[in-house]
């Protein structure tokens, strides 16, 4: 039997990035929804339909379907729907079909990402969408990009929660040995749906990627907080400084630098996730090599990653009869993951009341 993670509706995902999301039409699978994303003409709303045409299923986000001011025309025959999903016009005839629509979904765009809401759209409610504000602040700088990855989304969520990896498949860039050999604490708001792990290095090698953005020469302290809330958004509160530079006793902490590492999680079918990946700083922000730096290093180490998952999908399904996962102490946030995603998978599927 393959492994495969069952996908968790009714929720909240990151579909696109803003800046990804305009006039032209963009095409998107989640949970294996076909989606097709677009703005309107006159305020830029987000917008979010089914990405096939109800006609003969023609995926509207690929040409020559386009925009008529904010409606989508079908590049096949022509169908045409505004902006709820509701078809306005059919080739050839007056009487358009009771049936002739398709699926929209709730959007929010938010801290610079458009959120989609898979499920009943009767329990959409956009105040359960956790917040990255740090994407799109005022005295942030982010570099960020996106990988499609082939591999079930649970492989990706067990290796961001488990940071030792670093120390051997990132050696180089940000891993160094105190990551793998520092014990971890984990913590879980269950309710929440939250995991916490976290590293506090108090005496460890600065790895190149701090070493040349920061220009800290010699030993460090370094803090990698981890705060999951799933199923999709994956924060990495990073702290660095010389040993010795503590924060201020009223939390502040002039000589210290912090970055916000942020992924989202996004399963787009089975076998398939998106890997949403942004690096935000509040230093050196009008340090344009610094931002080329972290630009090309972070995309260097998700591609370290993109590769170990691509070739770890393949062995899935391979392995030999009577094979048992092994867990450690470094395992203990992604297992508390996996547990958190089982309820939320086990909470989606059940029918729920429609709202009258
Ligand atoms: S498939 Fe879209 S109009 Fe025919
Ligand atoms: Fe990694």
């Amino acid at each position: 039997m393959p492994h495969i993670t069952a996908f968790a509706r009714n929720q909240w995902y990151v579909a696109a990035y803003s800046h990804e999301v305009g006039r032209e039409l963009l095409g998107r699978t989640i949970l294996g929804e076909t989606l097709v994303l677009y703005r309107t003409e006159e305020d830029g709303t987000p917008v979010v339909l089914h990405d096939r045409c109800v006609h003969r299923r023609y995926p509207l986000s690929e040409a020559p379907t386009r925009l008529d001011g904010d409606r989508v025309v079908c590049g096949y025959h022509g169908f045409t729907y505004d902006t709820t999903g509701e078809c306005v016009y059919v080739p050839g005839q007056k009487r358009i079909p009771r049936t002739a629509r398709v699926a929209s979904y709730p959007v929010v765009e938010q801290d610079s990402l458009i959120w989609v809401w898979i499920g009943d759209p009767a329990l959409a409610d956009p105040r359960s969408i956790p917040r990255a504000r740090h994407l799109d602040s005022p005295g942030w700088v982010t570099v960020r990009g996106m990988e499609p990855i082939d591999c079930d989304y649970g492989l990706l969520v067990d290796n961001l929660l488990d940071l030792s990896h670093e120390t051997y498949l990132h050696g180089g860039y940000i891993g160094t040995p105190e990551v793998a050999e520092r014990p971890i604490t984990t913590e879980v708001d269950e309710g929440a749906g939250i995991v916490r792990v976290s590293r506090h290095m108090d005496d460890a090698e600065c790895p190149p990627f701090y070493a040349t953005s920061t220009g800290i020469e010699g030993r460090i302290t370094r803090w990698q907080d981890i705060e999951y809330h799933a199923p999709c958004l994956y924060l990495l509160h990073s702290r660095v400084a010389p040993i010795g530079v503590v924060p201020e006793p009223d939390g502040s902490d002039p000589n210290g630098f912090h970055t916000e590492i942020t992924y989202a999680i996004t399963p787009s079918g089975d076998g398939k996730v998106y890997d949403f990946w942004a690096v935000s700083r509040d230093w050196a922000t009008d340090d344009d090599k610094v931002t080329e730096f972290l630009r090309g290093n972070n995309h260097t180490v998700v591609m370290q990653d993109v590769t170990a998952l691509n070739l770890m999908q393949k062995t899935l399904g391979t392995e030999r009869t009577g094979y048992q996962e092994l867990s450690i102490n470094i395992d203990m946030g992604g297992l508390a993951a996996r547990r958190i995603l089982a309820r939320l998978v086990e909470e989606g599927a059940k029918p729920t009341e429609k709202v009258q």
